[in-house]
């Protein structure tokens, strides 16, 4: 009698067996399925995004030496945005003192020497920095280049600058005379990286 009864439950013990299997592959896949979504959307949306949106923040310079793309670089850093710098078609000789004459010539001729990279989408531009270094106690003859290839009006120019000694004044004087439908701040001659962020700060682009 007792082996019967265990035969009788035999299919039933069989059938639950197959149920078990069943539901556990079934729960495999639910429990699967949500991840892979997950993963692919999550992969997906940062790079449709970057492609997708223009930076407000430009920081835009020329640099001989190296001095004022040091200083961009960290400016960089703080602010974010996108990082460009302005390459003359006809490179200035290296050195600092090969580099006086021509320099002297250009101001001299009020030349607009040539910039071989263009900016792309500057509309989209709402604060734009502007770095050079000081040459003749002013702004590079590029940076006015520069100011007379695209439409700043409207937007936040806040000019920075590195130099031998010489101040940031009158650069800044010919900038504004150069835009004048741009609000252009007073701008930051640059002596130690440390002088950043305050500078930022009291112009509330820093927190
Ligand atoms: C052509 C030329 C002109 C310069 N004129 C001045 C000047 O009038 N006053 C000053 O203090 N430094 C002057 N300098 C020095 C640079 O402003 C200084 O070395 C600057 O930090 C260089 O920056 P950069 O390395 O980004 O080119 C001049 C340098 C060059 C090459």
């Amino acid at each position: 009698m007792r082996m019967q009864t265990k035969k009788a439950r035999l299919p039933f013990i069989l059938a639950l067996c197959l149920c078990l299997v069943f539901a556990l592959s079934a729960c495999g896949k639910t429990t699967d399925d949500p991840v892979s979504e997950d993963v692919e959307a999550t992969a997906a949306s940062p790079v449709s995004g970057e492609t997708e949106e223009y930076k407000s923040v430009l920081v835009v310079y020329f640099s001989h030496t190296g001095t004022t793309k040091g200083v961009s670089e960290y400016l960089h850093e703080l602010v974010g945005g996108d990082l460009i710098e302005i390459e003359p078609v006809n490179p200035y000789p290296e050195g600092y003192s090969d580099a006086l004459d021509p320099a002297k010539q250009e101001q001299r001729e009020n030349a607009r020497p040539e910039i071989a990279n263009e900016i792309e989408h500057f509309d989209s531009y709402e604060v734009i920095y502007l770095g050079y270094p000081i040459w003749w106690g002013t702004t590079p003859m590029i940076i006015n280049t520069l100011l007379e290839s695209y439409d700043f009006s409207g937007k936040t120019v806040v000019p920075y600058a590195t130099s031998g000694g010489t101040g940031i004044g009158q650069s800044i004087k010919d900038i504004r005379s150069k835009i004048s439908d741009a609000d252009v701040k007073d701008g930051l001659l640059v002596k130690s990286n440390d002088d950043i962020i305050p500078w930022l700060q009291g112009m509330g682009l820093y927190e």
